[in-house]
């Protein structure tokens, strides 16, 4: 059944190109399925977009933008409020997973291995008070790598507090050496695990968006016993985080002194990339799945269920 759907995109976050480049295949995607849509470039004119959608009318929405304001639960509000059925994660679910602390020690209550970790302030781990290297700090609620350092030793050079554009709170996590695996999860099920080799110092911004800047092997070829492991736990965190539709969760598999070696668990995405090089649809193509149909199967998921 075709649909008329309004796809919301840009955004004004940090990923603002990041969630650009996700909606132009999401937009060839719904004129491939024949959809009846508008794109949305959100601002933070939030009474144009109200208005926007109230003249459409769409059926749906499909919300891909990434990072704070339209992955933290802010516009779930709004579309909740307005009554429109829209993709991914409700309020809930996509505020608890974007508070990368919140999420650490909900996943932990439920027996899944987190990296040691506090929330301090930059000024305190400058002056090397909160943990001894190797660590990594990252902001709170934010994506795409964006303000991850990893600081492997006293020698690495810390963020300078004049030039930190984040929040002065920060999560600092013990440094967990070794591989980066990464789940999807479609409707509370796990879809396939990948890893990731980057070529640079870590899978930071330039890793993800550049061609070329990382290797992709799926499926991931870690023992099979730690392939379920890493299985299961991606759903746990999906459901205990109450996300719905498309997750994707990040974890490092420490198999540096150990093999099998153990697994920690980073975070979960309630808006994952679908960009070129993203990796949810590398993981369900791997399933059959092509990206047209990942793009037909959010619209058919979408809803107001908190
Ligand atoms: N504790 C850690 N130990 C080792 N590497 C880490 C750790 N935390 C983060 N990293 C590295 O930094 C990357 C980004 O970290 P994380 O996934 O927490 O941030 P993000 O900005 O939310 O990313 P995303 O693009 O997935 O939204 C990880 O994929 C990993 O390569
Ligand atoms: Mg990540």
């Amino acid at each position: 059944m075709k649909k008329r759907v309004a796809v919301l995109m840009g955004g004004f976050s940090v990923e603002r190109d990041v969630s650009l480049s996700s909606a132009q295949g999401v937009l060839k995607a719904l004129e491939e399925l024949g959809h009846e849509f508008i794109p949305i470039d959100v601002t933070r004119d939030i009474t144009a977009l109200a208005q926007n959608l109230e003249a459409y009318k769409p059926d749906v929405v499909l919300n891909i933008l990434h990072g704070r304001w339209g992955e933290d639960g802010c516009i779930q509000g709004l579309l909740e409020m307005m009554n429109i059925p829209y993709s991914h994660s409700g309020v809930l679910g996509s505020s608890l997973s974007m508070n990368k602390v919140v999420a650490r020690k909900i996943c932990q209550i439920k027996g899944i291995r987190i990296p040691e970790g506090q929330v301090a302030r930059l000024a305190d781990v400058c002056a090397g008070r909160v943990m001894e290297p190797p660590f990594v700090i990252k902001p709170i609620g934010e994506g795409s790598s964006l303000g991850v350092h990893i600081i492997y030793d006293r020698k690495t050079p810390l963020p300078r507090l004049s030039d930190w554009p984040f929040e002065e709170k920060i999560l600092v996590e013990r440094y967990i050496p070794g591989r980066e695996i990464q789940v999807a999860i479609l409707g509370g099920k796990a879809m396939g695990a990948i890893e990731i080799c980057p070529k640079g110092e870590f899978y930071d911004y330039e890793a993800k968006y550049t061609d070329g800047k990382a290797v992709h092997l799926m499926p991931a070829p870690i023992p099979s016993e730690v392939y379920a492991q890493v299985m299961e736990w991606a759903e746990i965190a999906h459901r205990a985080l109450e996300c719905r539709g498309v997750t994707r969760s990040d974890f490092r598999y420490d198999d540096t002194k150990r093999e099998p070696g153990e697994l920690y668990y980073l975070e979960t995405n309630p808006q994952p990339g679908l960009t070129p090089l993203s990796l949810v649809p590398e993981i369900v193509a791997h399933e059959g799945m092509t990206y047209t149909q990942l793009v037909q199967w959010m619209v058919e998921d979408a809803s107001c269920r908190r």
